[in-house]
């Protein structure tokens, strides 16, 4: 299906499946997939490591703004597996995504100069077109033209099953308890924060995906999109 080089601007809270969905908009149409979330991961790994954030949550500001400004380089890599962070030759795709960084993710993407830093690369991505991008203020603040919004929401229920499973898959093992108060910790942060926080823009369309296949998910954007630029097959 012929697809026109837009911009696919998907946000909605933790674990609802934004990614999936973006992973499979991205092969499906041949779109290139950009994870905006894998950023504010990174930043906040670069800041645990350099003993930035203490276990309050408490941030040495000016610090992290030296480091963000001493040009940290975050790149992308396209592998069997789907696009793997780097920070110069460093791959940190795994350490990303472990507990310890969701716990503190939120409150360093709630830091307005982390949000301008991200963004600058994320427009920097996505001036090349062709892109699906997932996030929290994508529709809303980084691409607010965007021509195609999406909104996912699941039930919580779904989202923490769905969380748990993925980081058992990737060897933690975390208890359903912490995997559900982090969920609703980050949901919390991420609605409330002043700069650009999670909402749905006033033209997304809401996808509930609670009792959805993936299969079912794909078949449903692709009748949005031949409704939306009205493509013929
Ligand atoms: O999508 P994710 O769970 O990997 O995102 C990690 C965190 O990054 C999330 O809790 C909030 C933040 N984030 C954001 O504030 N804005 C975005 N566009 C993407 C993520």
């Amino acid at each position: 299906m012929n697809v026109p080089d837009i911009i696919i601007a998907i946000d909605g809270f933790s674990a609802t499946g934004k990614s999936t969905l973006a992973k499979l908009i991205a092969k499906e149409f041949d779109f290139v997939y950009l994870d905006s979330g894998a950023l504010y991961r990174g930043v906040t790994l670069l800041a645990q490591e350099a003993g930035l954030i203490d276990e309050g949550n408490n941030i040495d500001l000016p610090a992290l703004r030296s480091l963000l400004d001493s040009g940290v380089d975050f790149h992308f890599t396209l592998s069997p597996d789907g696009n793997l962070l780097f920070t110069g030759e460093r791959c940190i795709e795994k350490e990303i995504r472990s507990l310890k960084v969701s716990s503190q993710v939120s409150p360093i993407a709630a830091v307005p100069f982390v949000r301008a830093f991200v963004d600058n690369l994320l427009h920097e991505f996505g001036r090349r077109g062709r892109v699906v991008m997932d996030g929290r203020d994508i529709g809303t603040a980084v691409f607010p033209d965007a021509q195609v919004k999406l909104f996912v929401t699941a039930s919580p229920e779904v989202r923490a099953q769905r969380r748990f499973d993925e980081m058992v898959a990737k060897g933690e093992n975390p208890t359903m308890e912490e995997v559900r108060k982090n969920l609703e910790e980050r949901d919390y942060i991420d609605s409330h924060r002043e700069t650009n926080p999670l909402r749905r823009a006033d033209d997304a369309f809401v996808m509930d995906n609670s009792d959805m296949t993936l299969h079912e998910e794909i078949v449903w954007t692709r009748g949005f999109l031949m409704g939306r630029f009205g493509i013929l097959e």
